[in-house]
């Protein structure tokens, strides 16, 4: 299968975007509402339990309407109906994209190169759940007969990030008698912290890698094999206290772990797409089966609201739209998501990489340099947290940095008030960054006037509201599935391809050669840039080895 390269820019309605775009600094979100009393109406919408407000943004009808055009120009519905019939639109690698299966109800049918996928992803939701059952309930126990108490992933990327935001999210849901941790970093620290005070006889350790090739993965996963041994002494209590998940069923064999330990998924799973898959094995025993298919039942709902909805009412859709508009056409460089809810604090790093590895690219697809900016820098906090660290430059700050702000109706958990301060503040943030205040209310005040200048607050700084009921394992998939979709949706309009990751290659292959200079008196030779070189010459140095 071809797929055309269809780039934005290429576009009749990105041509009126940019006219739209110069005048747009004159779009102040006061007027806009002053002269509108429907406008949050207008520009909000809910579905799939999720209430989106887009009002707030510097955004007129003409301007979204434009937006929507360049979504259909680009042949947004024609990708989105490729990537669920499992066309290889990951064309880079010659893979279908099919995230969208792992949370396909059982009786559903997508068949690609003869197997049907779903029937598989139903099999491995199975082994999951016979394991976790077991592991909760005692009956998996260690070598040496003790029960599993603690459960340590081991995995880096996506192989982490989604697991580990995940288990965060829903640790309300999850069984407390059991203890988890999630080591990536090759920095042995991580790992030593991870096992620091673990009993090695009720440890499990879930290793996590697509490929099983990643070098801190499988350094970590050897260290923690040799701190199991150095306790219990027997090889063979590795089956008991290893799992492995991935694709390479060869390397876990010839890592040590019985294949019958191993679950498995496909190559048409990117990795920052694959916590629904075995990829939340240590979810799964966390939280149980039977939250873990609510979770896939949220995010199954959005795939369905996504695929079926018109693009002009399609909540992954705008999201995406609002986000070409600042990037492509108002010069935002970053994206700040801001979640009122502390269980949501990784879920910013989580999305980094799922915006940022997917779209952070320079070609399209067909290999030319693109004519437009591509993923925006994605950072933030839990608020109220930020408000006391970042917010002043969002309020004051020089640059526009478009904010997505995440809220419950509920919390998971009632504690005295604190639920209706918390959403006070974000309420009171979005208000207070769109409208600000000015000198005149100021003065009203009895601000001195040598302060008012510092205390103005100039407004019309844009906020995305996205507001839930409350935070279950079925909404957190509603919210995970809004934002791949949005990844997606804005990786189609920029022409590139948002499920490869080949920038990553290059950094690996150097780490690889320096890591044998590092060490070897008999390489002492190096041709490195001079900077490169005097650094690892300093390093040898002060590790006592042959400069
Ligand atoms: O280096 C980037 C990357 O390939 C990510 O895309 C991926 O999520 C991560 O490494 C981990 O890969 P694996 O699951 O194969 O160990």
């Amino acid at each position: 299968m071809t797929i055309e390269a269809r780039p934005g820019p290429n576009q009749e309605a990105w041509a009126r975007l940019e006219e739209h775009a110069r005048t747009a600094g004159s779009l102040r979100l006061a007027d806009l509402f002053a002269a509108d009393d429907g406008r949050a109406a207008r520009f909000s919408l809910d579905a799939v339990g999720l209430h989106l407000d887009y009002s707030k943004n510097l955004l007129t009808g003409e301007i979204l309407a434009d937006l929507v055009a360049l979504a259909e120009q680009c042949g947004l519905a024609e990708r989105v109906a490729q990537m669920f019939a499992g066309e290889r639109i990951n064309t880079t690698e010659d893979r279908s994209v099919l995230h969208v299966a792992l949370r396909a109800p059982a009786d559903a049918h997508l068949v690609v190169d003869g197997e049907d996928v779903v029937a598989e992803v139903h099999e491995v939701l199975a082994k999951m759940a016979a394991f976790a059952t077991a592991l909760r309930s005692g009956a998996w126990r260690g070598h040496t007969g003790l029960a599993i108490r603690n459960v340590v992933n081991i995995g880096i990327g996506g192989s982490d990030l989604g697991p580990l935001m995940a288990y965060e999210a829903l640790r309300p849901y999850s069984d407390r008698r059991l203890h988890f941790s999630f080591v990536s970093n090759i920095d042995g620290a991580a790992l030593l912290e991870a096992t620091d005070g673990l009993d090695p006889e009720e440890t499990l350790f879930i290793v996590c890698s697509k490929s099983w090739r990643t070098e801190e993965t499988l350094m970590n996963a050897t260290s923690a094999r040799a701190w199991l041994l150095e306790k219990v002494g027997d090889p063979a209590a590795v089956a008991r206290h290893f799992v492995a998940v991935s694709t390479n069923a060869e390397g876990v064999r010839s890592f040590g772990i019985d294949p019958e330990n191993m679950f498995g998924f496909w190559d048409w799973v990117g990795g920052r797409y694959s916590f629904d898959s075995a990829v939340g094995l240590a979810l799964m025993c966390a939280i149980g089966p039977e939250n873990f298919t609510e979770l896939l039942a949220g995010f199954h709902e959005m795939d369905e609201h996504f695929r079926h909805a018109p693009l002009a009412s399609n909540l992954p859709v705008l999201l995406a739209l609002v986000s070409v508009w600042y990037t492509n056409f108002l010069g935002a460089q970053s994206v700040a998501v801001l979640p009122y809810s502390d269980y949501l604090a990784a879920f910013p790093a989580y999305l980094q990489q799922l915006e940022m590895e997917s779209n952070g690219k320079h070609v399209d697809l067909a290999g030319r340099r693109v004519g437009c900016d591509t993923a925006p820098v994605v950072w933030g906090q839990p608020g109220t947290n930020g408000q006391h660290a970042f917010y002043q430059a969002l309020h004051q700050g020089t640059r526009l940095v478009p904010c997505e702000m995440i809220g419950f109706v509920h919390p998971v958990e009632e504690l005295g008030d604190h639920h209706d301060v918390l959403m006070a503040n974000l309420f009171a943030q979005a208000e207070a960054l769109a409208f600000g205040r000015d000198a005149g209310a100021l003065a009203a005040a009895g601000v001195p006037a040598a302060q008012i200048p510092h205390r103005v607050a100039e407004g019309n700084r844009p906020t995305t509201m996205i507001l839930l009921e409350r935070l279950t394992p079925r909404s957190l998939g509603t919210l995970v599935a809004l934002y791949e979709h949005r990844v997606f949706t804005e990786g189609v309009i920029w022409g590139i391809d948002s499920f490869d990751q080949w920038g990553v290659e290059l950094g690996k292959i150097l780490a690889k050669t320096i890591e044998g200079e590092l060490e070897s008196p008999a390489a002492p030779e190096l041709a490195h840039d001079s900077s490169t070189s005097a650094l690892i010459r300093r390093y040898r140095d002060a590790r006592g080895r042959p400069v």
